[in-house]
């Protein structure tokens, strides 16, 4: 069984939205393994969007991700990096597909209510980073 992380991301958590998605999470039949509500250090947050240092969104993007709490949430499915990705649709809300839940809770493309891992790789490299 195939492993990815979610974040729900601390515009959701300040809008307690955080039941709702873990409703639809369990309701496309993810496993959950672990969950941990938490707030995201500075340079956590710096090593986990690291891809993005040199993007003129990443100041942002370190400030809107230690800005409340978040839960992380490791998750297990066949196919789950694909599957996850494709149920929390595209990154600017705008885009994403009717029935995502970027689509249904997103503010916008920066606030965009949850995360999920891009890669297998960096799937096990993230739950790591993130639980250890
Ligand atoms: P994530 O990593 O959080 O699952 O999001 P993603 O793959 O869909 O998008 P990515 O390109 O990896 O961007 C990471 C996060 O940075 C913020 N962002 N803001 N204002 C902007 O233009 C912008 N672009 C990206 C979002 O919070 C995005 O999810
Ligand atoms: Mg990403």
């Amino acid at each position: 069984m195939e492993k990815t992380l979610a974040i729900i991301k601390p515009d959701a958590t300040e809008r307690n939205i955080v039941g709702e998605i873990i409703r639809i999470i369990e309701k496309n039949k993810f496993k959950i393994l672990r969950l941990n509500s938490m707030m995201l250090t500075e340079s956590k947050a710096k090593e986990f969007y690291g891809v993005h240092s040199s993007k003129p969104f990443y100041n942002d993007l370190i400030e809107y991700m230690t800005s409340g709490m978040i839960v992380a949430i490791e998750l297990e499915k066949d196919n789950a990096v694909k599957e996850f990705r494709d149920l929390i649709g595209d990154t600017n809300p705008e885009h994403a597909k009717n029935g995502t839940i970027r689509k249904m809770f997103a503010i916008n493309q920066s606030n965009n209510s949850i995360h999920g891992s891009d890669s297998k790789e960096n799937a096990i490299k993230e739950i790591n980073l993130i639980f250890n």
